[in-house]
Order: structure tokens, then sequence, then C-alpha cells
């Protein structure tokens, strides 16, 4: 059946999937009854958007994105609080962080209205997937891909954008127990200039080995340091870091490689608003070593839509280990874990405005 309840064409499913119980939930492996799909072409631009049944799509074996990796996407989440209320979290921000990656990627911008629409209406569509456990969210997957069968190397002429939608658990098995994490000068992620900044499949790719290295020797994710000295903390697998050390919270200024994410910024403003000093400053691997040996280096924690606010337990650099706040989550840590999360389930008074009611 297709219907026109906005300016999007609907084809709802005629065999809905079974939904999984909130205690089962992991991080993205189930997927909602639809999704949301745009074409761009040249001339047209950004054209036939509409929702229909989650299911595969065909593509061409040379379309481009297959070949050279012209791909962004971004990662949000709407919660559950416990009236019932659906909420989503800056979804602006991230429907512009989209463009920004678009930008580097030479893809056409999309309208940021049109991006947020595609938010609400397919949750409104879905909302019955969104899960009510504590801990638990409906991870919004917008992406664009090249889809134009080309094998030239130039930006395309096709572009699909997608939105899925996956009703999720913790990120990491750990939960909020304490991730150990490994520093590593052989394996880069970004260099200046290249595409660090951007949500684009090809920086994940890039990470995907050196991540393998730290997982075979015990550690959950990689803490990158930076692509010309190997020394300045960049960021983690795939999270945003902040240390304490003394009273200062320091995490790296967002130069160019690593990911501006929307966690890091609104856990900054929550400090910054309880008074705290906090610095976007480089900071080196030694810098963080040295703190442990006098026993400056108080916390540690990775910050991430999906990670939300991660405890980091031990640090692992060249055959050393390094045990942060005895291997447990830091009062800190916690705090702030409890602030973002309380206001994103509408919980606490969202001073900041950032939280956006979907349905109720
Ligand atoms: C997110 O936190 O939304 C991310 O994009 C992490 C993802 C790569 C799993």
């Amino acid at each position: 059946m297709t219907d026109f309840a906005t300016d999007f064409a609907i084809t709802r499913t005629t065999q809905p999937k079974p939904r999984p119980s909130d205690d089962s939930l992991t991080f993205g492996t189930v997927f909602t009854d639809h999704m949301f799909v745009m074409d761009y072409d040249e001339g047209p631009g950004w054209h036939d958007p509409r929702i229909v049944p989650y299911a595969p799509f065909p593509m061409d074996p040379a379309a481009s994105v297959l070949h050279y990796a012209q791909a962004v996407f971004d990662g949000s989440k709407a919660y559950r609080g416990q009236d019932g209320t659906i909420r989503l979290f800056r979804p602006r921000k991230h429907a512009e962080r989209l463009n920004i990656s678009c930008e580097r990627l030479c893809i056409p911008e999309l309208d940021v209205e049109l991006v947020l629409e595609s938010f609400n209406q397919l949750i409104k569509l879905d909302q019955a997937w969104v899960p009510s456990k504590p801990g638990t969210s409906l991870y919004l997957r917008p992406f664009v891909i090249a889809s134009e069968a080309f094998l030239g190397v130039r930006p395309s002429k096709r572009y699909t954008y997608y939105l899925i939608l996956s009703p999720v658990g913790p990120y990491y098995a750990e939960g909020m127990n304490p991730v150990k994490i490994l520093a590593t000068d052989e394996y880069v992620r970004a260099v200046p200039g290249g595409t660090g900044a951007a949500k684009t499949a090809a920086n994940y790719a890039a990470s995907l080995y050196g991540a393998e290295v730290a997982k075979k020797a015990g550690y959950t994710q990689v803490l990158w340091l930076d692509g010309v000295h190997h020394k300045y903390l960049d960021e983690v697998g795939t999270m945003n870091i902040m240390v304490k050390i003394g009273d200062e919270i320091v995490t790296p200024p967002l130069n160019g490689s690593i990911l501006a994410g929307v966690t890091r910024d609104s856990i900054l403003n929550l400090m910054r608003d309880w008074g705290l000093k906090v610095s976007e400053r480089q900071i080196s691997i030694d810098e963080v070593l040295a703190a442990a040996e006098t026993g400056a280096l108080k916390e540690m924690w990775g910050t991430g839509t999906a990670a939300v606010v991660s405890p980091v337990g031990e640090l692992g650099y060249k055959g050393r280990k390094i045990m942060i706040n005895g291997g447990k989550t830091g009062d800190l840590t916690r705090k702030l874990y409890d602030a973002i999360v309380g206001i994103q389930y509408g919980e606490t008074n969202d001073a900041h405005g950032w939280t956006q009611v979907v349905a109720v």
C-alpha cells in the first residue's frame, strides 16, 4: 500500500518482522520494518524521497562506491523516556555533520530540513521498535553512497541517501564496565589534510587492521596517535577521548584529523557548565604516561553516540600496561554518563535544548 502522509511516498511493509526483546539487544544487528531512500542525479538534484519496506537493494557491480569508497554516514539515537516519549538528541547537529562529511567526499549537499524530516517520519512509522529498557535506544544510521556505474576516478554523478534504524543495547560487550585501549604508533588512522574529520567509510576500513592487532593483544579498541609524530592523542576506535590529569580535563582539539563528536561537544559543554577546568589542546602519550607515574592521571573515558560515555580502565603502550583509577569507573566519568543519559531520556532538565520530541 502506498500513501502520502507527508511529502514522502510511504510504502508500508506487508510483512512486519518480529521485534527482539529489549533484553537481547546488542549493537547494530537488527533493523526495523522500513527505510528511507532518496536519489540524486545531475540535473534534478536530490529527488524522490520515499519510505519503503527495509530490504536489500540491487546495485550495479560497477557502482563507484564499491571501488573508490565514496560514502559517508552518521549516527544518532532516539530514546524512549519512562513516560513513553521518544526524543532525538541534537538531530540538527547530526544532519549538519552529515553534510560536512558529504562536502569532504565531493558528495552533493543534502537539504538539512529534509534529512531531519527523514529522521522524524521514519521513527514515527517504526516507533514501536524504539526499546524502553534503560540503556537501550533506536540507532539512526543515515548514509550516502555513490551509485553511478562508472570505473573512472572522479566524483560520481548519481548518489543514494538511505536512513536505516536499529534498536540497540550497549556498543561494547563490557557495557558500562571500563574498556582497555592500546595506543599504537605502528598504524595510523588519519593524517593532516586527509579525511580524518569526515565520517566516511574509508576511515573505518583504514582502522580495522590496527584494531584487530589490538584485539589479539586483549584490548577493546585502539587509541590512535597523530599520523605525523605518532605522539599526540587523536581518538579511540569509535569514540573521542578525554583524560583527567590533576583537576584539568584534556581532550584533543578538532584539528581536522579527528571526528567532531556530538557527544564530545555535549560533554565539554556540561563540564564547562559545572565550572570544571576543560582544555581542548594537544596531549602527548608521554604526558599521559608521566601523569600516570606521578599519580596525576585520574580518569580517562571515551565519548560517542554509540559508546555514550565509556570509562577506560587500562591503557597499553609499547608493552606497558597502565591501570587508570584502579581499572574502575571514575566519579567524574560516572557523573557525566548519568548527566547525559538523564537528558537524553528526558529525566533531567535539558538546559541547552538538545532534545527534540518525535512522538509521545
Ligand atoms: C557512532 O557513535 O555513532 C559511530 O558512528 C560509531 C560507529 C562507527 C559504530
